[in-house]
Order: structure tokens, then sequence, then C-alpha cells
């Protein structure tokens, strides 16, 4: 069964407590901190997180780290209630040293990688994470086109994973939605992150119900 993650950088965010209401059967709840740097937007960070941490149907935060400098804050973000954060393999040269340290701190390490970024990138570090966030638009915006071509990079991660008796997640980020996601799920996806499928939708939780069934 696929795992959903609502993108809240698509909800309503003047009603931030309705919007985490509205979606609160889902798995993961995703969070897109954006630094205006490593990305052309930004976007939010701790302090949001921290005015979720007190409402008890907020689903897990999967936060997506879109900074140059994510060795700086992963101690701060673990602090602020993250159960998964995403690094990205274009700006961190100690990948290993920091996956490491994301777990030490009982948070699950995910790399996530964008669309000009190969496979084979990833190839030595696949073996010590606990998920691969792979990136179907351009990071920086939610509202974009999914890229089909980059998503043929899900079947060559699943055969590494396969090939190589590993147990990482896999998880698909960009203009997803219950038409591709079956066969981003058949072709080895385990999270589907949705943003506009879900909050620009009239009925979010039904949304995630069908995702939800979407099973390889
Ligand atoms: C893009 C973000 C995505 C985005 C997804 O940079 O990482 O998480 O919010 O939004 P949709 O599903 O609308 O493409
Ligand atoms: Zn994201």
């Amino acid at each position: 069964m696929a795992k959903i993650s609502p993108s809240i950088l698509a909800s309503d965010l003047s009603r931030l407590y309705d919007q985490v209401s509205m979606v609160r059967n889902a798995d993961l709840l995703h969070i897109d901190v954006m630094d205006g740097h490593f990305v052309p937007n930004i976007t939010f960070g701790l302090p949001i997180m921290n005015a979720l941490k007190p409402i008890d149907f907020c689903p897990p935060l999967d936060v997506h780290l879109m900074i140059t400098n994510p060795s700086d804050y992963v101690e701060s973000f673990a602090k602020a209630g993250a159960s998964i954060l995403a690094v990205h393999v274009e700006v961190e040269p100690h990948l290993h040293s920091l996956i490491t340290r994301i777990q030490d701190l009982g948070v699950k390490a995910f790399v996530s990688f964008n669309p000009h970024t190969p496979v084979s990138a990833l190839e030595e570090i696949i073996h010590f994470v606990d998920g691969v966030l792979v990136m179907t638009v351009n990071p920086g915006y939610s509202g974009q086109s999914f890229i089909p071509k980059v998503a043929e990079k899900i079947k060559k991660l699943d055969e590494l994973r396969k090939e190589n008796n590993l147990d990482f997640e896999i998880s698909v980020d960009g203009g997803v939605n219950l038409d591709n996601a079956v066969e981003l799920v058949n072709n080895g996806v385990d999270i589907l992150i949705m943003g506009t499928t879900v909050f620009k939708s009239k009925e979010p939780q039904e949304i995630i119900r069908k995702g939800q069934k979407i099973h390889r």
C-alpha cells in the first residue's frame, strides 16, 4: 500500500490548522523548506514545524530540505519534530556523515536528487539511507508538471534496491496525481508526495484514501 504525504506548500497557509485537519488521514505531512539559494523560492521552516507540534492529529512530518547548508540545521529540525529529513545530494560533500548524524538523532534519513542528477550519484549512499526522494519536477514550486522521463529513474533505483537486498523507501515528489501514481507505485514508489492534487481538491481525504489503496 502506498503512503501519502500531502505537501503543505500547496495548502492555504492562512488556515494551516484547518488544512492539517483536512489531511489528518494521511501517512505523513510534507514540509518543503526552501532557502532562496538552492532553489529560486523561499518558503518556511522551523517556526511552522513548531506551530504544528501541538496539533495532536498532525501526521508525522516528512521534511524536505531544499537548502544549501543542511548540515547546519539537522539538529534543529530533529528537535522541531521531523520524522523524516531529506537532504539533497547536490549540496552535501559529506553525505555519509550527515546521514549518520540524522539517524543518530532518531530521524529517518532520506537523500533527494534533482531531475538532472543521475541515479549513479546515489550508488554508494543507498546502502546507508532510510529512503530516497526522487524529484520529478525542478524543485522550487508546487503545481508544476510531472516530467515522465525523469520518473524512469525510479525503476533503476528499485532494481538497485533488489540487487543489493536493501529496504530503503522510495518517495516521489512533483506533479504527482492519482493518474500517474499507479505506474509510479508499480515501478517501486512507496511514498507519494502530493501538493496540488490533495490541497486543491474539494475532497482531500478522499484523494488520500484513493492514493493509499494503490499497491504493487
Ligand atoms: C517542489 C516541492 C514539492 C511540491 C509538490 O519543489 O519539493 O514537494 O510542493 O507540489 P505538487 O504536488 O503540486 O507538484
Ligand atoms: Zn518536496
